[in-house]
């Protein structure tokens, strides 16, 4: 059977101001990405996902957008969109974008006219409610990002509008056909231009129930955004699904699903109507500790691999990135394998190859409302002061021990994370095991975590020891295996002969 591409892709999440920075101006652009696809090819990955990079008076760094169809100048131009698109191709890299259909900026120029009288003609396009009788806001919702309500009164129209995140992030009435219809054209837009697929930012929040009714008191006082869960989402999806199928050549969409509960993240595949992946965040937020993280893998066994292909990731641009999370990065490189070895379509998070922790942001240097600013910091790409970006001081301080831990230092030194990445990823990609085969859970002791991957003839097995202590293991596998990939570079190409350091993980092969 011929798989989809994405089924066998490793994904990797750029975000472009932090990326890579062409003009000096200390934010990244496009065209410092195009000048890093050598480096993405040489690390091989098969896709990249671009955070937004849409004309954006940058409230929410880029998810306000104000015209989704145009590049901000910050990150450069169509055209420089166009070639970045045709040298990733070329060089077999997919491009996903990020698409943003649950909210605008309250700049573009819909919610302007929306907000210029009750009698515009697209007031309906977005969310609009009378005070309550006290002139308190219509519901107990409440917004992302600091407990506020999730609605801001607008005095010229004598309105509450709606806005799950930001007040400057009003959200669409896709309720409306015209938003439908409208946001369905942004999509062709991008699939005309040759886009692969789109990663569709808190997509489970779009539908909402029309009464808008008060959460229970007692709820969580977690976001709207992180609750909302509307029967009405899925046939919206379906819609945007048949406008991915008008177009050859398996585009792809992956839902950002932010309910942190995998049962519920599982139906946005619709069976096999609905998003071709699903990100599922549970395992993101779970420590590193094999009991915990066998949960999560049984859990997804059981509830996405029956209706849909299951997707990992554990860092991204809105959490703390997992090297800081783990500690350490030993625990980093163990990590690595757990991500890559896993059964489903692994996504990295720039930067995580480089074995990269947060920057330490202080007080004054803040920028993000949503205080996200550690796992934002610019890349460093080299040693020099300015680690490659024209200025040796871009929009937020530079990770830790960036004179080392940089793209250039850890490509000239064998033993780095950022080649065992690399490693890791050529393994998979001659492995059909690794990239589709089936999984099961063998018995390991307590802290270690093994498994199998098998298609056909091609097998490997995974181990990994969640502790500090080394362990002894006597794995239920037929045959001897060797040791194909190890998270401290140490004995491959070995046999395997049962011992597992502490922090370690390793890829095993039949021998
Ligand atoms: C999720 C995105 O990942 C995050 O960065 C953004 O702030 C919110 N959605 C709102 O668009």
């Amino acid at each position: 059977m011929q798989r989809p591409w994405w089924q066998s892709s490793v994904v990797y999440q750029i975000y472009p101001r932090s990326f890579a920075d062409a003009n000096g101006d200390g934010v990244g652009d496009l065209a410092g990405i195009r000048s890093k696809l050598d480096h993405l090819a040489w690390l091989g990955v098969d896709a990249i996902w671009l955070s937004p990079f849409y004309r954006s008076p940058m409230a929410d760094f880029g998810y306000d957008v104000s015209d989704y169809c145009a590049v901000d100048p910050l990150f450069g131009t169509l055209e420089d969109f166009d070639r970045l698109v045709a040298e990733a191709h070329g060089r077999d890299i997919r491009v996903i974008v990020d698409w943003v259909p649950n909210h605008t900026s309250d700049q573009h120029p819909w919610f302007l006219e929306a907000r210029s009288s009750r009698d515009s003609a697209k007031r309906d396009w977005y969310v609009w409610r009378d005070p309550s009788p006290d002139g308190s806001p219509p519901n107990n919702w409440i917004r992302a990002w600091g407990g506020e309500p999730a609605w801001t009164f607008d005095e010229a129209t004598g309105q509450w509008y709606l806005h799950l995140f930001l007040p400057e992030q009003p959200d669409l009435n896709w309720r409306e056909p015209a938003v439908v219809d409208a946001m369905h054209d942004v999509l062709r837009f991008w699939l005309d231009r040759g886009v692969d697929g789109f990663r569709m930012d808190v997509l489970h929040a779009i539908g909402k129930d029309p009464e808008l009714p008060d959460n229970p008191p007692e709820a969580d006082p977690i976001p709207q955004s992180g609750r909302n869960d509307h029967l009405s989402t899925h046939a919206l999806i379906r819609g945007l699904r048949s406008v991915l199928e008008e177009y050859d050549g398996d585009r792809m969409m992956v839902g950002e699903v932010y309910l942190l509960d995998t049962a519920k993240v599982a139906k946005y595949y619709d069976e096999g109507w609905g998003v071709h992946l699903s990100f599922n965040f549970p395992p993101l937020y779970t420590r590193w500790d094999a009991e915990r993280w066998r949960r999560r893998i049984d859990e997804v066994a059981r509830e996405i691999e029956p209706v849909g292909w299951p997707s990992w990731v554990l860092s991204n641009h809105d959490n703390p990135r997992h090297r800081t999370r783990y500690g350490s990065e030993a625990r980093a490189r163990a990590a690595a394998v757990l991500l890559l070895t896993l059964r489903g379509t692994p996504f990295l998070y720039a930067g995580e190859e480089l074995g990269l922790e947060d920057a330490v942001v202080p007080p004054e240097r803040v920028v993000d409302p949503g205080g996200r600013d550690g796992c934002r910091a610019p890349i460093p790409w080299d040693g020099s002061p300015t680690h490659g970006w024209g200025t040796t001081d871009p929009r937020l301080p530079w990770p830790p021990e960036p004179d080392r831990r940089n793209a250039e230092g850890l490509q000239a030194d064998e033993g780095s994370i950022l080649h065992l990445y690399r490693r890791l990823l050529s393994a998979r990609k001659a492995s059909p095991a690794l990239q589709v085969g089936e999984q099961w859970l063998l018995a390991a002791p307590p802290g270690v975590l093994a498994w199998v991957r098998d298609v056909g003839e091609d097998r490997r097995a995974v181990v990994v020891n969640f502790t500090a202590e080394s362990a002894t293991l006597d794995l239920d596998l037929d045959g001897s295996f060797m040791v194909e990939v190890a998270s401290d570079g140490k004995g491959e190409g070995e046999p395997f002969a049962g011992e597992l350091a502490g922090d370690v993980a390793l890829v095993l092969r039949p021998a």
